[in-house]
């Protein structure tokens, strides 16, 4: 496995693999690697012959009095973890690598980063698009592979690839979970043993949700009351709401198309997210 921290030697050890005619697969990553990560490791070694993976906290994604100073990093660990499972390429840039001096052109997704997590997040999408469309023109993978706990990002990066013209094949990988069901995050590890027994009630919630879905319930403020009954236990709901999947607008009672439940919420100081996508059967 190479370590590569700067875009012309990223460039040129592409270039090779690109010659040989092999199919490229990125992972986008902030680092701080858990089984989520794996799993779209593991989803590009089966669909690739070279994954790459980035590592990059990217500061233009959070907000001012966010948690990019304390964010968990761990690079020697997540080297070591890349390298048991097959990663060809660790790509760990130095912010300036990515936002050089007088650096001023982003990307500016439009009316899917504005509802759920854009709503309390202002900025966010803006500074994940432009990370992300980097990314990419650096890598120029055949594959980008995201996690569907982000389903909000999945939804901009999609559009993004379609508006921008990017020949990149995205594909989402679902959702791991530790037991217990919360789904997986770097900012697990901020959770203490209470902290974690809380956070359980948003997959408890959304899970609830998606049985009575599946016994066929397709009222969409019964669906969304079944979660909100468990998300009592929650320090701060900031939303819980069943959007359409293409467009993150509310659902519409009955439900006939794919809908997702997503939760944005903190526990303790903590703030966390997670979805279930409902999609009814033709
Ligand atoms: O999902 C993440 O870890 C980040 O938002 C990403 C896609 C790596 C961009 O910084």
């Amino acid at each position: 496995m190479q370590t590569i921290t700067t875009v012309a030697e990223l460039r040129c050890a592409l270039t090779e693999h690109r010659r040989a005619d092999k199919r490229i697969g990125f992972v986008p990553t902030m680092g701080y690697l858990h089984d989520g990560h794996l799993a779209l490791i593991e989803a590009s070694r089966a669909q690739c012959d070279v994954t790459v993976v980035s590592i990059f906290v990217n500061p233009t994604q959070f907000g001012p009095n966010e948690d990019l100073s304390t964010y968990p990093r761990d690079f020697q660990r997540d080297e070591k973890l890349c390298r048991d499972a097959g990663v060809a390429i660790v790509f760990a840039p130095a912010s300036q690598e990515i936002y050089p001096d007088r650096f001023e052109t982003f990307v500016e997704p439009g009316e899917l980063a504005k509802p759920l997590c854009g709503a309390f997040r202002p900025g966010h999408f803006r500074g994940v698009a432009t990370v992300v469309c980097k990314l990419f023109n650096m890598v120029q993978p055949d594959v980008a592979f995201f996690g569907q706990k982000d389903f909000q990002q999945c939804a901009v990066v999609r559009r993004m690839a379609i508006d921008l013209n990017l020949l990149i094949k995205i594909v989402i990988v679902p959702t791991v979970r530790e037991a217990g069901r919360l789904a997986m995050s770097s900012r697990n590890r901020y959770l203490n043993g209470e902290d974690q027994r809380r956070a359980l009630a948003i997959s408890r919630g959304l899970f609830a949700a998606a049985e009575e879905f599946a016994l066929g319930e397709r009222n969409v403020d019964k669906l969304i009351a079944i979660a909100k009954r468990h998300l009592e236990t929650v320090d701060q709901l900031q939303y819980l709401e069943l959007v359409d999947c293409d467009t993150l607008k509310p659902a519409v009672s009955p439900l006939h198309r794919a809908a997702a439940l997503c939760v944005g919420a903190y526990v303790g100081a903590t703030r966390l997210i997670d979805n279930v996508i409902l999609q009814p059967t033709p």
